[in-house]
């Protein structure tokens, strides 16, 4: 499942589902509901791939039979972070598989003069550094927004951030390993480039005008 062709921690979801649900929502022809819909249940996939190493702690519980020792999350607890605006469409499925995680926000922009990342909203919750954090952006294009949105998380308090994407273009992935080694990436595929717009090819075009039917 990790691909060592993209750096150690770099996984890549092959699941069959995943392939599949990816190709529906790359083309052009899927309207703005589906496009929704496949982001979501993709990303309720990926979500049990980046939870996978939660740490368990057994209790004791009673079924209607007996009494038992059974496994429960223990430790941290979970906290995603929406990369604004197109974070939130890839959230709600992750939100579907882990209803009681928080939920944080942050908002970038590109200053054009300097084309640095300046931030314009910035929401998480109080406990953060106690949380692990996944920080969510369908598109891992140039990696710049990406690692700011991770420096900010971390100077906020947190300890251990996760990033999880649809799609991750090779400089994105490169930019932002580099920027932060110690974040594990999660995507459903790497793509060939970024085009002189930074847009990933062949991609799947603007991810927040399809989720939002804004264009
Ligand atoms: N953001 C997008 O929505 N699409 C891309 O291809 C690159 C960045």
């Amino acid at each position: 499942m990790s691909t060592a062709e993209h750096g150690p921690n770099v996984t890549v979801l092959r699941h069959p589902l995943v392939q599949h649900k990816l190709t529906l929502l790359r083309r052009k022809d899927t309207a703005t509901g589906e496009f929704r819909r496949l982001a979501r249940e993709i990303s309720l996939l990926m979500a049990y791939e980046v939870t996978r190493d939660l740490p368990l702690e057994t209790v004791e519980i009673e079924t209607p039979l007996e009494r038992m020792e059974a496994p429960l999350l223990s430790g941290k607890k979970l906290c995603f972070v929406s990369i604004l605006r197109a974070g939130n469409g890839i959230l709600d499925g992750m939100l579907d598989l882990v209803p009681s995680a928080r939920v944080g926000h942050i908002g970038l922009y590109r200053d054009p003069q300097t084309l640095e990342p300046v931030q314009y909203y910035l929401k998480l919750p109080e406990d953060v550094g106690e949380r692990l954090v996944i920080a969510v952006d369908p598109m891992l294009a140039t990696g710049h927004s990406a690692a700011a949105a991770v420096s900010r998380i971390k100077q906020a308090g947190a300890q251990q951030i996760s990033f999880a994407c649809l799609i991750a273009a090779p400089e994105g992935l490169r930019v932002l390993t580099e920027a932060h080694p110690d974040v594990p990436i999660f995507c459903a595929g790497v793509d060939r480039e970024l085009d002189s717009h930074a847009y990933i090819r062949p991609g799947l075009g603007d991810a927040g005008d399809r989720l939002f039917g804004t264009k």
